[in-house]
This record gives C-alpha cells, structure tokens and sequence, in this order.
C-alpha cells in the first residue's frame, strides 16, 4: 500500500462496537439518537423536493440559510450549514490548527475534536473533568498559554453529559479575546440554553449545532456553525460549495417552519423519560450520573454482562471506554414507553 501520512495511519477510525448488527431491529439508545420517526412535515417537503426540483442539480444554499439564520435569530450571514456538526469541527479546527499547535478542551470529550486534531498534526490538551464529571471550572484556563490557537467548551459534553455556565463562557471569552472559543452545542434543542447571545459582544465566539439530534435527522447529516460573517466567509472557504445535500435542507426548513415535532419529543423526553429514568435508578440503587441533555451515564457492577442483556432484549447501549469511563453505559433516552421497556429489561437481569 502506497503510504499515507505518518498521523493519519496512527489514528483509530471512527467505528461503533454494532458494526456488525442490523441496528434498524432494534432499540437504539447507543448513539444519542432521536428514537422516534422524521415529523411528516419533513417526510413531505424532502418529497416534494425530490418531486419538484430533483436531485439533477447541486444544492442552492440561499433558502435554506435564510430560514435558518431565522429559526437562530441571527443575520443569514452568521450561518453556514455543514454535513453534520462533524464537518463544523473539522472545518473549525483547520481554520485555526496548523500542526504543532495546541487546542485546549475538557476531557474525555467527544471523539471527533481528537479524530479532527489528529488529522492537522495539531496537539490537544485535555484539561480532566473533576468529580462525578463536574466541568473543570477551577483549572481549565489554566491550561491555556501562549501557543493555545483554539479552545472547545462542549455543552454539554458528550459522553460526560456535563453542562458548562454561560458566566463562565463569558468570563473566558473575555479572558481570551484573542483566541477563538468553540462551542459545540450539539444538544442545544435539549438544553433551551445557548451562548448565541454572546456573539453580537464577542466576535472570538464560534458555535456549533445539529439537527442529528432533537430534529431526527442524523442519517441526513446536516449541521451548522454561527460565527462573525468574516469567519463564516473563511469556513465556507474549507467546507466548499456542495457538502451539504438539497434534501437535508428541505426536510430542515419544513422543521424549522413547523418546530412543533421536535417540541413534542423535547418535552417527552426531559419532562417525561429522564424523571422516570432518574427514579427507576435511584429506586433500585443504580448509580448514574444524569447529565444535561438526552441521554445519562449508567454504572453496574458487571457492564458487560448488562449491555449483553440488553442487546438479547433488542436494546442497544453504549459501553464507554478509556480513562476515567471503563464501566459506564452510555444510555439514551427514548419516549416513556420505550423507557419502561428499559427499565423492565433491566430489573430482569
Ligand atoms: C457533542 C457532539 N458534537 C457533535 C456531534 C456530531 O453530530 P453530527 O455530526 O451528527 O451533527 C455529536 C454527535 O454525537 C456530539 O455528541
């Protein structure tokens, strides 16, 4: 084989531990996902896209930036959509990693800021969470120096689950004006809580979001990153003309237009599956670390042994591994009903 270069032979690929399941047979809380199907509004307008303007020619973004610059509530040009939040993190990091350079971000953090920054030859500097995942609000800026290029606040963190103030994010957008800060905020939907008002004041603020997630829509792969126009006009330089496919954005506006679907599953699933969740843990002495978004961190004395269980009754979890997650599940959280089925799954053990 011809060789590549010596970082990207090093690096591990992305690979889930059911690459060898059909997932579609079962429940699937393994990978943060919304369990429940695509809104009909969405089904109907990729449809009609489909139907109406084809897939013959490549996407026209203008639209689609529009609408969802509104649903943001910001100007169309502080908004470039992406394939997946995956491609606004390797998009961000190569504006502003060149190899050599540091990127600071709490650890264990989600895969791909290390996966990207492996890429670019870049160096991360994992700044470790505190007690029961805690953010690490009293050592974090420590690890920022002179040759920091790019600091990552995820929130919240995945797999942690962890939350991160925006006083805080503030305090360090302030402390640091000349480094750009990314925040992902992957789980915005879940959460209701957002650094976009930071970006009128700080122009070294850059967000990221999905619609993988609330939305239903990860098998469409689309996302989208919030900047200062000047910074968009530079991403839009790395990402290119056409990563983003027309009838992501068609199924992304009929939802935007009509946000009452992904409401209805935000409010089951906060209000409804993570207090019964959080009951049916604490009832039967499950420890558990609940985090702010869709999904908690699980912990039983034999993990393997109940991924196993779980899988035989058709539910698939993450099992974490790595420094300070070998024995936790990763569980989403899918409607009550799903989550009753769990819950029975588990005391069946
Ligand atoms: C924190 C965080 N950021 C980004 C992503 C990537 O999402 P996507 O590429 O599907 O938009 C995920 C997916 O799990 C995530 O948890």
């Amino acid at each position: 084989m011809m060789p590549v270069r010596p970082n990207i032979a090093a690096i591990h690929a992305y690979k889930t531990p059911w690459a060898m399941l059909d997932r579609m047979e079962y429940l699937r809380l393994d990978l943060n996902e919304n369990t429940q199907d695509l809104p009909e509004c969405a089904l109907e307008r990729m449809v009609q896209f489909i139907r109406e303007t084809g897939v013959g020619c490549y996407p026209d973004y203008r639209v689609a930036n529009r609408q969802l610059a509104s649903y943001c509530g910001v100007p169309a040009e502080c908004l470039l959509v992406t394939n997946g939040s995956d491609q606004g993190i390797d998009i961000v990091l190569r504006a502003f990693l060149a190899p050599g350079d540091e990127m600071v971000i709490a650890r264990p953090e989600f895969a791909m800021f290390g996966n990207s920054a492996a890429l670019l030859d870049a160096k991360v500097v994992g700044v470790p969470y505190g007690e029961q995942f805690c953010f690490p609000y009293e050592t974090f800026h420590e690890a920022v120096t002179p040759e920091t290029r790019l600091i990552v606040i995820i929130n919240p963190n995945n797999p942690t689950g962890t939350p991160v103030s925006l006083e805080y994010i503030e305090w360090f957008l302030l402390r640091f004006p000349n480094v750009p800060i990314l925040v992902d905020e992957a789980y915005y939907e879940y959460t209701g809580i957002s650094a976009l008002g930071l970006l009128q004041k700080y122009d070294n603020v850059i967000l990221l979001r999905t619609f993988s997630k609330a939305f239903a829509m990860a098998g469409l792969r689309l996302g989208y990153i919030l900047a200062r126009p000047g910074l968009i006009t530079e991403f839009e330089k790395i990402r290119g003309p056409f990563a983003v496919n027309g009838v992501a954005l068609a199924a992304a506006i009929a939802q935007v237009e009509h946000p009452e679907g992904m409401r209805a599953h935000v409010d089951e699933i906060m209000n409804r599956s993570k207090p019964f969740m959080r009951s049916f843990f604490e009832a039967n002495g499950i420890s558990f670390i609940e985090g702010a978004a869709n999904f908690f961190l699980v912990s039983v004395p034999n993990v393997e042994r109940m991924v196993d269980h779980l899988r035989s009754h058709k539910i698939l979890v993450r099992t974490l591994h790595g420094p300070r997650l070998d024995g936790w599940i990763r569980m989403g959280l899918g409607s009550l009903q799903e989550m009753q089925r769990v819950s029975a799954a588990m005391l069946d053990l």
